[in-house]
């Protein structure tokens, strides 16, 4: 049935069908077929994603035809993500090691890295920068490789995501300026502080969580479940980010769906709502000050 594949197009447009035939969802670092599988069929060849296109007519070896085939009835009999078929997702044009232990890098927070978080931080000087909520340590790895002059650091409560943090942070030689540290938010991070706060939090609400897509069973549930409005984390954070925040320091969080509810809860604060070349995705940016003058309602609303 398959006898009349032979090239590398073939194959992608093979498991593309596949996948849209059997109804899979897309939302693991892609977000249609053709990207799901060129991700499958590529990184599985161990060919960079931005193969040139000539060699889309190169023919597999046998050996490598069964193994991609393997892998694509794989991906749609256990729904697990590509990214932890083949070990490896992209990030922020960074290849980072991609398994169980943590959530796949799919972040958008990527496009404000590759931005230089322009004009989040124009004008200012950041010497230290925070991912809190690290899990495989992309953002924070890839703000470190963006930024040659910048210290991170990496925080999970997870012990599994802060030793697939460690094996990204070994990947991209970066261990002299990043490390990862196990905290429950802040609380490992007495005295640090931060030029810029980072942070992709859990954020889907339980009942979002209930009926989420099987695909996301294979990911921890710790990284993406937070309570009934799915503000439980990202609450916590507002809450204590001042204390952990240079005077001229700004916070970037990334609350996804439950913006509505983010907002809802704590009108007067002056959320800035980034935009991204899609549109808008749920990304907030504060600056210290702002939090440090609506630190009441903060509270407030982070001890319901
Ligand atoms: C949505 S995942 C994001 C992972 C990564 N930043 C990314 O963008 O792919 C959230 C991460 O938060 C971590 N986490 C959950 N609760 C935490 C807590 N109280 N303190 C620190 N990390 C926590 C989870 O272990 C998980 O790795």
């Amino acid at each position: 049935m398959t006898a009349e594949l032979a090239t590398i197009v073939d194959l992608i447009r093979y498991a593309a069908s596949r996948f849209s035939a059997a109804g899979l969802t897309f939302g693991h670092s892609h977000d249609n077929a053709i990207d799901e599988a060129s991700h499958l069929v590529l990184s599985s060849l161990h060919l960079p994603p931005d193969l040139p296109p000539a060699y889309g007519n190169a023919r597999l070896t046998a050996a490598e035809k069964a193994g991609v085939l393997a892998l694509v009835e794989r991906r749609i009999e256990t729904r697990e993500p590509v990214a932890y078929l083949v070990g490896e997702a992209w990030f922020a044009g960074l290849p980072f090691k991609s398994d169980p232990r943590a959530l796949v890098p799919r972040s958008p927070i990527a496009e404000l890295i590759e931005d230089g978080f322009s004009p989040w931080l124009d004008g200012r000087e950041v010497a230290r920068a925070l991912d809190l909520c690290t899990g495989s340590g992309c953002i924070g790895i890839a703000m470190a490789a963006h930024n040659p002059a910048w210290r991170v650091d990496l925080a999970d409560i997870s012990d599994d995501a802060l030793a697939l943090a460690r094996e990204n942070i070994a990947l991209h030689q970066l261990g002299d300026r990043v490390r990862a540290v196990h905290s429950d938010l802040f609380a490992g991070l007495r005295g640090e502080r931060y030029d810029l706060v980072v942070s992709n939090p859990p954020y889907v609400t339980d009942a979002e969580y209930a009926v989420l897509p099987g695909e996301y069973a294979h990911e921890p549930k710790l990284g993406l479940a937070a309570g009934a409005d799915g503000l439980d984390i990202a609450l916590r954070i507002l809450r204590d980010a001042p204390e952990h925040l240079a005077d001229a320091g700004v916070l970037i969080v990334e609350v996804g769906e439950s913006e509505h509810a983010l907002a809802a809860l704590l009108p007067d604060v002056p959320f800035v709502w980034i935009e991204f070349k899609v549109g808008p995705m749920g990304v907030f940016a504060l600056e210290r000050r702002d939090l440090v003058e609506h630190v009441a309602a903060i509270r407030a609303a982070a001890s319901r």
